[in-house]
This record gives C-alpha cells, sequence and structure tokens, in this order.
C-alpha cells in the first residue's frame, strides 16, 4: 500500500460506491454448469406411464364439476332414507298455501326408493288462484347452473299423477324472473311412473341458472330422478368439455381413482362402493361421502371413470377399499365378500361382454372390455391393524385370476422393504415448498430391486402454497426433475388433488380451480406441462456443477414430437434461489452442428412475487412463456432468473438423425 498514490485510494473508494449496485447485481450473479452426455450408452427409456393424474371426488371435482350434470341431489335421495327428510338443495316456489311438499318411499326404483309428492292447493281459477307463473320446485344445482344461449339441455325426470297434468319445466335466472328456456309436459294418463324428455334450447346466458319444475293446476304430483344435462359433452360421455380439455392438455398416462380418502370413508358404511355407481343413471342410489362430507348422485361412476381413462388414452389405476375406512375394518378372516366385489370390478372391467360382469359394461354400451392394469389395495392404510393380513388376500386372488395386473402396495418402500409382494408401491408427499424440493434427491439411493414407487400424490401444501403459489410449482418441479432422474425406480407420479370448485374448497392447493363457467390452472397445473413429454422419453445422465447446487435442479431428455416430425433434447432446470443463474450448457455425444435455432424454444414459469398465484380475474398471470431460442448449440449459455422453472428444447438437425437411445420403441411420440 505504501507505494500506492492516494489519490488513486480515493478513486477506488468512490467508485465502488458508485457502482456498488451494479456490482452486486454482477456478483450476484451465479455461473453454473451442465453436463449432458447424450451418447447411447447414457441413455435410459423412462416408463411410458411415468407421469399421469389422479382425479379424487374432493372439493366437488366430479358432482358439480367433471361431471356435467347441472341437477343437485337429482332423485331427492340426499336427505336420507326415513321420511320426511331434507330435499336440500331443492327449493319451493310458492308458499304453504299454494303448495305442500314432502318426501315419500314411492319411487319406481328399488335402490332409491324416495322420491318427491308436490301437492299443489291453487289452480288456475276458483277462491286459491295460483301466482302468475305457477308453483312448484327449483333446483339451484352446485352454486348456480351455467346455461349458455344457443345450447341445448337435455331434462329427463320421472313423474307421476292420478290427474291430468300441465308442467312448466324451465331454465332461469337464479330468481325466478330471467327465463332462458322453457317447455311443458302435457299428460292425460301418467298414474304410473312415466319418463319424460324435453330438450331446452337456452335464448340467453347465465352462470347462475337453475331448473324450475312449476304448475298452476291443482293436484299431486309426485317427481323423481330429476336430470338436467347440456347436449355437448365431451365425446357424449358426460364430461364438462372444458375441464376435460385441461386434462387432455397433460397427456395425462394414467388416471387414478375415485381417491384418496373417498375410497375409505371415514366409516365403511360410507364407502365407494363400484356396484351402487353403475347401470343406469335413474337405478343408482347414490352415497353421501362422509370424509369430504357431501351427497353424489354417483352419475359419475366406475363404468364413467373407466370411460374417461379411455377418452384420455391412460391407463386407469382403479383403487379400491379393501375393507377398510379410517374408523373401521374387516376382519382378514371375513374379507372375502369384499374380495369378490373387487374380483368381480375387474371382470366388469375386463370379462369379454359374455361373462357376468362383462355384460353389465356392455348393457352399458361398452361391449369391448377396459385396459385395466393397475390396481391399488386402499388408499393410506398401510398402518391399519388388518392391512397386511387384507392386502395379502386380494393380492394372491387378483394374480391368479388375472397375472398381468399390477398391483399397488400402500406401505413406503423407499426407505425399507416391504414384508409382503408388490409391483408397486405408493408414496404421498405433503409438506412445506422447501422440504419437497429437497426430496428431488429422495429416490437416488433408494434400491434399484424390488417393487417400483408410484408417487401417487404430491404437493406443496400450507403457507408455502396458499391457494396455489409459483413457490409451490418451483419446489414441485425440483421433486418431479428427481423423479425423472431416478426413473427407474420412480414409474409413475401425479399431483393431488387435481380439482376444486372454488364454492367449496375443501382442500388446499389444487390443480385446476372452476365454478360453474370458469376455470384456470394454478402454477402447480402449468409446471406439470414441461412433463408432459417426459413419458416414454429417453433420459440423458448429466451433471450439475453450481457453487449453490442446492437451489438449481436439472435433467435432459430427449423425445419426438409427431407433429411436426422432429427430435428434441429438452433441458429443465428449476433455479429455487433468488439469485440469477449463468447456465452454461455442454452436450456431448451429438455431431457438430446437430441443433437448429429454428424450431428451438425456451419455456419459462416465474413471476414477480413468488407468492403469486393465478384466479379468475386473472388465469394466466403465472403461466409459461414461451419464446424462440437464439443460438441453440451443443455449447450455450442460457440464462435462469431467480425463482423459475425453464426448460429448453433443442431442436434437432435433421429429423432422419437417430437420436441416442431412442430406437423405434424407445422414444414417445407425442400425439395429442
Ligand atoms: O389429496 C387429498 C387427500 O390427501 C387424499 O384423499 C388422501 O389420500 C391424502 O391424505
Amino acid at each position: 500500500m505504501g507505494s500506492f498514490p492516494r489519490f488513486t485510494l480515493g478513486f477506488l473508494i468512490v467508485s465502488c460506491i458508485l457502482y456498488q449496485c451494479s456490482a452486486f447485481e454482477v456478483d450476484s450473479n451465479q455461473t453454473a454448469r451442465f453436463f449432458v452426455n447424450s451418447s447411447e450408452a447414457s441413455a435410459r427409456k423412462i416408463p411410458e406411464t411415468l407421469f399421469g393424474i389422479f382425479f379424487e371426488e374432493i372439493n366437488h371435482a366430479g358432482a358439480g364439476g367433471l361431471w356435467a350434470e347441472l341437477v343437485n341431489n337429482r332423485g331427492f335421495e340426499a336427505g336420507g332414507q326415513n321420511t320426511p327428510s331434507n330435499i336440500d338443495p331443492w327449493s319451493i316456489i310458492g308458499d304453504g298455501s299454494s303448495l305442500i311438499v314432502a318426501t315419500d318411499r314411492s319411487s319406481c326404483f328399488d335402490r332409491n326408493k324416495i322420491a318427491l309428492r308436490m301437492e299443489v292447493l291453487c289452480d288456475g281459477q276458483g277462491t286459491n288462484v295460483c301466482p302468475v307463473g305457477g308453483v312448484g320446485i327449483y333446483n339451484p344445482g352446485f352454486w348456480g347452473m351455467n346455461i349458455e344461449q344457443g345450447k341445448t339441455y337435455k331434462v329427463v325426470l320421472y313423474v307421476r299423477s292420478l290427474q291430468s297434468v300441465n308442467i312448466s319445466v324451465s331454465l332461469t335466472g337464479s330468481n325466478g324472473f330471467q327465463t332462458l328456456a322453457t317447455a311443458n309436459i302435457i299428460a292425460a294418463d301418467i298414474s304410473t311412473w312415466t319418463k319424460a324428455e324435453v330438450l331446452l334450447e337456452a335464448k340467453e346466458t347465465n352462470h347462475n341458472a337453475r331448473l324450475q319444475l312449476t304448475t298452476s293446476k291443482k293436484g299431486v304430483i309426485w317427481f323423481d330422478q330429476v336430470s338436467a344435462m347440456p347436449l355437448d359433452t365431451y365425446k357424449g360421455h358426460g364430461f364438462r368439455n372444458d375441464l376435460v380439455g385441461m386434462l387432455r392438455d397433460l397427456k395425462p398416462q394414467f388416471i387414478r381413482f375415485p381417491g384418496g380418502c373417498f375410497v375409505e370413508g371415514e366409516w365403511l358404511r360410507n364407502a365407494f362402493r363400484w356396484k351402487e355407481t353403475i347401470g343406469p343413471w335413474e337405478e343408482r342410489p347414490g352415497h353421501f361421502g362422509d370424509v369430504w362430507k357431501y351427497w353424489t348422485d354417483d352419475g359419475l361412476g366406475y363404468f364413467e371413470f373407466l370411460q374417461l381413462a379411455e377418452d384420455l388414452g391412460s391407463s386407469p389405476v382403479w383403487v379400491f377399499n379393501n375393507g377398510i375406512s379410517h374408523n373401521d375394518q374387516v376382519a382378514s378372516a371375513i374379507i372375502a365378500p369384499f374380495l369378490q366385489e373387487i374380483l368381480d370390478s375387474i371382470e366388469f372391467s375386463r370379462g369379454d361382454s359374455n361373462s357376468t360382469w362383462g355384460s353389465v359394461r356392455a348393457a352399458m354400451g361398452h361391449p369391448e372390455p377396459f385396459h385395466l392394469r393397475y390396481v391399488a389395495v386402499g388408499n393410506e392404510d398401510c398402518g391399519k391393524k388388518n392391512y397386511r393380513g387384507n392386502y395379502l388376500k386380494f393380492y394372491y386372488a387378483i394374480k391368479q385370476a388375472y397375472p398381468d395386473i399390477k398391483i399397488i402396495s400402500n406401505c413406503d418402500g423407499s426407505t425399507r422393504q416391504l414384508d409382503h409382494p408388490a409391483d408397486y408401491y405408493d408414496y404421498h408427499i405433503y409438506s412445506d415448498a422447501s422440504t419437497v424440493f429437497s426430496l428431488a434427491r429422495k429416490f437416488d439411493h433408494t434400491s434399484r430391486s424390488g417393487p417400483k414407487a408410484f408417487v401417487s400424490e404430491y404437493a406443496v401444501t400450507g403457507k408455502d402454497a396458499g391457494t396455489g403459489s409459483l413457490l409451490a410449482a418451483l419446489a414441485e418441479a425440483g421433486f418431479l426433475i428427481g423423479v425423472e432422474r431416478n426413473s427407474d425406480v420412480v414409474e409413475m407420479a401425479s399431483y393431488a388433488p387435481l380439482f376444486v370448485n372454488a364454492n367449496n374448497r375443501q382442500w388446499n392447493p389444487d390443480a385446476i380451480v372452476f365454478n360453474s363457467f370458469q376455470l384456470y390452472g394454478t402454477p402447480s397445473y402449468w409446471m406439470q406441462h414441461f412433463f408432459t413429454e417426459s413419458s416414454g422419453g429417453t433420459l440423458f445422465n448429466s451433471t450439475l456443477q453450481a457453487n449453490s447446487s442446492s437451489s438449481l435442479v436439472a435433467s435432459a431428455i430427449s423425445w419426438q414430437n409427431l407433429e411436426d416430425n422432429k427430435n428434441y433434447i429438452r433441458i429443465k432446470a428449476v433455479n429455487f434461489g433468488s439469485n440469477t443463474v449463468n447456465l452454461k450448457v455442454s452436450i456431448d455425444g451429438v455431431e457438430p452442428n446437430s441443433f437448429q435455432s429454428y424450431g428451438s424454444t425456451k419455456k419459462v414459469l416465474t413471476s414477480s412475487n413468488l407468492m403469486d398465484e393465478n384466479s379468475f380475474k386473472e388465469p394466466n398471470k403465472v403461466v409459461p412463456v414461451e419464446s424462440q431460442l437464439e443460438d441453440a448449440g451443443e455449447d450455450m449459455e442460457v440464462i435462469l432468473s431467480p425463482h423459475s422453472f425453464t426448460s429448453f428444447d433443442l431442436s434437432i438437425e435433421s429429423p432422419n438423425l437417430q437420436m441416442p437411445g431412442a430406437g423405434t420403441d424407445s422414444v414417445r411420440k407425442s400425439s395429442n
């Protein structure tokens, strides 16, 4: 320092103060290197099944959600089998001087005996004249029906009366004043139960509509099994088009259903019983799901779940009740009837149309078998007293009858070996963001022998998640990169829960939020889009070198796009830290100049605030933003923004170039 001129020191101090800001920015940029070995020897095929979805009847995901039925409690059964009973959410138009309604047990359907008796006291003329528009009942659906101008709705109902009737069937606004569509059922002789059908074309739109059955004619009318469905449903199979669209975009390789705790029930008497959910919809008894505490008419039943799987091109994963609920259990010694139920369910799905249960499926319009190849014995029941005993009975009986069916155990085999045979073990993780992010390494050291892992439920929950935050999505992306890298032992993974009706949030967060007419994906939904090409793709060995590697994870895969018939290498990286990262990527094992900038893209999921969420008002606040990737090459430098998830799709020059490790059956073609 002695020989340093004094003015130089002064200059240095001043310039450090002046440049403090930018100096900080430069210092805060971190560099990292990502080496990808894309040689054939390093490549490993990713299971075709890796990424799928888990549908649970929770948050009105199905009833009042994916299932397009507009009437809630269509058979008046929700109030129970003892009469008189509550008919909620049905209500009356008129008052005690003009009509009396009460449930009785006069239905023509054996499994759901409750019907509604409506005694009309007023008339078109005389001393007790009905009010203008008549008196009757209405159903508001699930927090309002979405009725859209120009669309047609099919109303089906069962009716009986000893007099002639003139009933108006109308779709109206929430207070009944705005008539959206109306038709009349006029009948002289309906002294036995009669099915009536009307088609209503809406002349206006109302997202909060209701269905009314009214009359101005004195007499007694019974109603039962009243349904209103839009004609326009996905493939005509009864699913709400917009919600299925969100699922299709995820290209799910499997669909796990119907729960979750929904399968178990708080008590066995309220668990999901598949036989009660099949056959003509009018004959289904419906049930009260006592875990999530709402009634379902079970229009979305076992058959419809299998149909949905087929429509999505996904493998069904049937989670069945194994004689265990949250509060009661069937002893293994007397589990045989439960076991028979499940064998019957498999026959229903796979048996030929001459078999006992296959013929029931055929009668429902699906003579060809469904492709059921996965079943899970219960949900989260491993620790329970009878689990192992019951499990073994199910396992051996199913394997004997259907050796190809893969059986999923509830017991976690990631930390110790299972003490029973299984094809998969179930792994669920709900935790805060840093725990979930750190679990990217969870499967690095698990045993490579024994059953494979099925991560059937994962999500960040609690404060970090809000009702669906960017922070949660980033942590989950890190976890999934770990899953992808370990896809030799983890063969299936799905986020949970999938859907929430915003009017009935029982579980936070969820992937897709909707009401009667709107919907949006949470950041966790969009995060899953980065993995849609992974199932069936090819994973490459890669190494990440970074100063603070604890906030970075990355992977590299190849995949083939059928739409443009091109091969791509996709690099995905999560920057979980608050610094910008300059990432130097080097890809070995490809010919020089293999990549072309044209067609190469970059996709980023980030936002200005870690806790940012999407909403009905701002559905696209946190969504992936795609741009052209300039300078795509074997050696390239890319920027990872703070708190971001980025993917780089490098387009390979020659469409005929055989990707390393990508033999004809080792690359999944993207066809959706
Ligand atoms: O996904 C919500 C619930 O979380 C599921 O029903 C259950 O399996 C888990 O505890």
